[in-house]
């Protein structure tokens, strides 16, 4: 593919029913990354790691695509949490 991105994708998704996952998903697939790294914040556990180690957790990752759903005008406050845990550091974001 023409415009594919060469660099590790991770996918990270708050999700209950699913629908954010599934556009993630096709967003890293149309970046040409069919098998990008999922980091599901849906679950406690995971929030729980990730907030704690993010460098670990992200270690590897050179694009990060973030989605969470919108519940009254406003994001839940579990992926606020992990949002204010991630540290750039220059890297791409979409
Ligand atoms: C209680 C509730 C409030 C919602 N509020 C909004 C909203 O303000 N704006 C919006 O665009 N969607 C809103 N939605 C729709 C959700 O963002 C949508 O269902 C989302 O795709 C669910 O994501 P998921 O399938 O990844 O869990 C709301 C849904 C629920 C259940």
């Amino acid at each position: 593919m023409e415009n594919k991105v060469t660099k590790r994708i991770g996918v990270m998704y708050f999700s209950p029913t699913n629908t954010t996952a599934k556009i993630c998903k096709a967003i890293a697939s149309g970046m040409g990354e069919e098998v990008p790294e999922y980091l599901n914040i849906t679950k406690p556990d995971f929030r729980e790691k990730l907030i704690s180690n993010p460098e670990t957790v992200l270690k590897g990752i050179d694009h990060l695509i973030i989605g969470a759903p919108v519940y009254t005008g406003k994001l839940p406050s579990q992926v606020i949490e992990c949002l204010n845990a991630l540290k750039g550091k220059g890297k791409k974001a979409g």
